[in-house]
């Protein structure tokens, strides 16, 4: 029996991953949140009623559960209290009690966000397409080891000198490499000062509390943010974030070992969508991507931004199946492929040399050498809509998940069919 299930993002992020977070945490002790920061953007829709959640684990809503932010995130202070005030003024109980923050999770402070900007200012055409909210530069702060990490908020002689000298150090590329604003010494401790205090009784040791309640046999979720195709090493680089999105990342980001993840749970579009640059080879630009785009309501959770959309890449998904060795997948918003005439999966790509291959490979200037093989199925009128038994779908629904199945080479466990919480058909629990 599965004890910990970790959940995925397979594509290039927005598959699902908080719906079914929300879903599946009901009968667990906790959720983990790992890697990424705010630029995550997990949508929960329960009974109708819409929370979009960015740091907070998609656990949060279901009031007996604890969440928990490991050393593997990065943490803004404003946007974390910023979103436990939302939750709060929802009527979410005991917000603050029950999210715990792992001691060592790297802070993002205002000169992050400024760097952050500029430097895509400064790329023109040539930008990332970040959400500008200072993710890459507080994680090159962690590997330069020059972090503030959430337990100096409370050193504050130390504190001080080290501010000084980040805000030197951030203020020289603001100015001299980007010609923008610098950032003040003031303005950086002012948003220390205001949230310090609220943020010290959540600190936690993390990694511990998780150990001892695997100990105790509590399950436990742990969800990743963004997808596999933006991790750092894995993804289409440089187009991508600055953190492993990878199911192992879990292991280091929360702090427990490798052997307490038995299962992990992919999260799939029943299509592919991406927002910001960087190339996506079953990019559609014709009316079918549009009405995609419409259905599927695919602007950023985030940044409202508009998300592109493209037929579905069993290719890049076989990558994904097996850097993550997911063990089943979910595959998300069927509904949104209803009513289209011939629907196209890209089994492989044609290389520019003329060669073939059945899978991704890494980097944004390979990826953007690939041309689609596609093999085509009819598609289906009826409404696939809010459907919860495998046997309500359409004959040709049914067949594209099971073609998905067989040229992706993993297990279907769950398909969702709307973006509410009941709107799920079951085929094999993660858990049990
Ligand atoms: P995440 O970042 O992976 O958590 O995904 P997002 O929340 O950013 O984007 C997924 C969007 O699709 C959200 O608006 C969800 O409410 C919505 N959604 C999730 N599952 C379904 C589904 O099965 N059908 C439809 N129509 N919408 C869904
Ligand atoms: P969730 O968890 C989709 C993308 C950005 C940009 C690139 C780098 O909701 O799936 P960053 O700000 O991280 O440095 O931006 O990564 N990106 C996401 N795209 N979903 C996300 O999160 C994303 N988080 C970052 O659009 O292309
Ligand atoms: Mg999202």
């Amino acid at each position: 029996m599965a004890k910990n299930v970790v959940v995925i993002g397979a594509q290039w992020g927005d598959e699902g991953k908080g719906k079914i977070v929300d879903w599946l945490a009901e009968e667990t002790a906790g959720v983990v949140r790992f890697q990424g920061g705010h630029n995550a953007g997990h949508t929960l829709v329960v009974g109708g009623k819409k929370t979009v959640l960015r740091l907070i684990p998609s656990g949060i809503l279901h009031e007996k559960l604890d969440c928990f932010i490991g050393s593997g995130v990065v943490v803004s202070p404003e946007a974390l209290m910023g979103e436990i005030d939302e939750l709060n003024a929802a009527g979410v109980k005991k917000v603050e009690g029950r999210l715990k923050i792992a001691p060592t999770a790297t802070l993002i402070l205002p000169y992050h966000i400024a760097l952050d900007q500029a430097r895509e200012a400064s790329r023109g055409s040539g930008k990332i397409g970040t959400t500008g909210r200072g993710i890459g530069p507080a994680y090159e702060d962690k590997v330069a080891r020059r972090a503030v990490r959430m337990v100096d908020l409370f050193d504050t002689e130390k504190l001080l000198p080290k501010l000084q000298a980040n805000v030197e150090y951030y203020n020289v590329q603001l100015q001299y490499l980007h010609q923008a604003e610098p950032v003040k010494l003031e303005d950086v401790l002012a948003v220390i000062e205001k949230y310090a205090g609220r943020i010290k009784p959540m600190i936690t040791d993390v990694s511990r509390t998780l150990y001892e309640k695997n100990q105790k046999g509590e399950k436990l979720l742990f969800e990743g943010a963004q997808g596999t195709l933006l991790d750092i090493d894995y993804g289409t680089y440089p187009f991508v974030t600055s953190s492993n999105c990878l199911a192992g990342a879990a292991s280091a980001g929360a702090g427990v070992p490798p052997q307490m993840l038995d299962y992990v749970l992919g999260i799939v579009k029943a299509y592919t969508t991406r927002v910001g640059s960087g190339p996506f080879p079953t990019e559609l630009f014709d009316d079918i991507g549009a009405g995609l785009a419409e259905r599927g309501h695919e602007f950023g959770s985030v940044t409202g931004r508009a998300r592109r959309c493209g037929w579905f890449d069993a290719a890049a998904l076989k990558r994904s199946i097996q850097v993550n060795g997911i063990t089943g997948m979910c595959i998300t918003k069927l509904d949104v492929m209803d009513g289209i005439d011939e629907i196209k999966i890209c089994v492989g790509y044609t290389l520019a040399d003329g060669s073939t291959t059945d899978i991704l490979p890494f980097g944004a200037d390979a990826v953007a050498g690939c041309t689609p093989v596609y093999e085509t199925l009819p598609g289906w009128k009826e409404s696939t809509f809010g459907a919860t038994e495998f046997s309500q779908l359409p004959a040709n629904a049914q067949a594209y998940l099971k073609r998905i199945e067989e040229v992706c080479g993993a297990p279907i466990a769950i398909v969702s069919t709307g973006p509410d919480r009941a709107e799920t058909i079951l085929l094999q629990h993660p858990f049990a």
